[in-house]
């Protein structure tokens, strides 16, 4: 079945359209990777995003614009993957969406919210879409996150040692073999906004590492960042945007007195690969297969290898899964697994009671049929 995967992480930096053709294969999940196009939010959207997502409050009328524009835009990015990686021949599309709230309390999760209008999809593409893959697990008392840990789990199988999924985006998690999952903390979120808000908004984040290349690590404000409870937290945990935003940036800075750019961005790049590297010594990783914008940042995954003597950190590319593509890909292999009727969760990794078959499907232009029967759950995936 050829799948479209529709990712934005917490970055919103771009819509992933990933594009696979899946199979099941005896006890195996293949995977033919069929290419990814990324289409960047245009910058009104970006703001308007950045202007509704917490420390900022959204009325219920920006939700439904903001819902609305987010699915045509990625109804346009589906367009896009079907024509020049389908050949046209697309059967089905999984959209993650963007999420805009993940609602936590008292270490228990208890809503998220995904935008991204799924009809947008489906009448641009006439595709069954699936969406909303995280609330089901809300409801079975999990997190809803990590839901990639499924994909992982299948993707690590028989690897020896004890290798662990990480992904840089603008939060990081990680997965290990027992299925322990979890959100570090921070990935690329407090640099971007740093990098953001000293140059005046000029840059997105801290292109190829160049401004923590050139700054030196504040000790003081590195102690009072890594004071954040979050990180002491015991797994299963997950967290977002919510805590990690530019208003918590500022409240750190704000005790730290003046600093140079350089030095901010410096002590937060270390911030990440100190609290990711802790995290992956909890669950006794033996190897490192990274994704994720954050494995472009050179000075990050530098100073990631540093603090993990022993550890082979490499890029999920040398395993034959894009880095860049590699969560769009894990939601395409959602989406075809609820098609088959199977559960898309790992009740390990989530906390939830039992294994869900994730998601909402919206009807394609040939009624509410998915393009497949029942299988058997897969134990392991072939990249191909
Ligand atoms: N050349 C680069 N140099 C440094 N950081 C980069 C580079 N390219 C991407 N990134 C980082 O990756 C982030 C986007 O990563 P992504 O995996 O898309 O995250 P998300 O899933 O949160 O959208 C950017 O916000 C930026 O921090
Ligand atoms: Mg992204």
């Amino acid at each position: 079945m050829r799948v479209i995967g529709l990712m934005s992480g917490t970055s919103y930096d771009a819509i992933d359209a990933a594009a696979a053709e899946l199979s099941l294969d005896g006890d195996s999940l293949v995977l033919e990777p069929l290419g990814l196009v990324s289409e960047p939010y245009d910058g009104e959207l970006r703001a308007a995003l950045a202007a509704a997502l917490p420390p900022g409050t959204a009325s219920v009328a920006e939700v439904c614009r903001l819902d609305t524009l987010i699915g045509q835009a990625f109804a346009a990015a589906a367009v896009r993957a079907d024509r020049e990686l389908c050949g046209g021949r697309a059967e089905l599309v999984a959209s993650h969406g963007q999420t805009v709230y993940h609602w936590a309390e008292a270490g228990r999760v208890r809503g998220t919210l995904q935008l991204g209008q799924p009809a947008w999809i489906a009448e641009a593409t006439g595709l069954p879409v699936v969406a909303d893959f995280r609330p089901r697990d809300i409801a079975a008392g999990g997190q809803g996150a990590p839901l990639v840990s499924l994909v992982d789990l299948l993707w690590l199988r028989g690897r020896p040692g004890t290798p662990v999924a990480l992904n840089l985006g603008g939060i990081a998690n990680l997965t290990a073999p027992d299925g322990t999952a979890f959100d570090t903390g921070p990935g690329c979120a407090l640099i971007d906004a740093a990098a953001h808000d000293f140059s005046g908004g000029r840059l997105a984040y801290d292109v190829d590492g160049a401004l923590a290349a050139r700054g030196r690590v504040r000790a003081e404000l590195l102690e009072r960042l890594l004071a954040e409870p979050y990180y002491a937290l015991p797994a299963p945990k997950t967290t977002g945007k919510e805590l990690f935003h530019v208003g918590y940036l500022h409240e750190a800075l704000a005790r730290a007195g003046p600093l140079p750019a350089e030095d901010v961005v410096a002590t937060l790049t270390r911030l990440t690969a100190r609290t990711v590297a802790d995290a992956l010594r909890t669950v006794g990783a033996t190897e490192v297969l990274a994704s994720g914008g954050g494995t472009r940042n050179p000075v990050l995954m530098r100073l990631l290898g540093e603090s993990l003597p022993g550890v082979a950190v490499r890029r999920s590319d040398e395993l034959g899964l894009p880095s860049d593509a590699k969560e769009a890909y894990a939601f395409a292999v959602l989406g075809f697994l609820t098609a088959h009727g199977l559960p898309g969760t790992v009740p390990a990794s989530t906390g939830a009671r039992h294994a869900s078959v994730l998601g909402s499907v919206t009807p394609g232009r040939n009624g509410p049929r998915l393009p497949a029967a029942a299988g058997a759950a897969p134990a392991r995936l072939v990249l191909r």
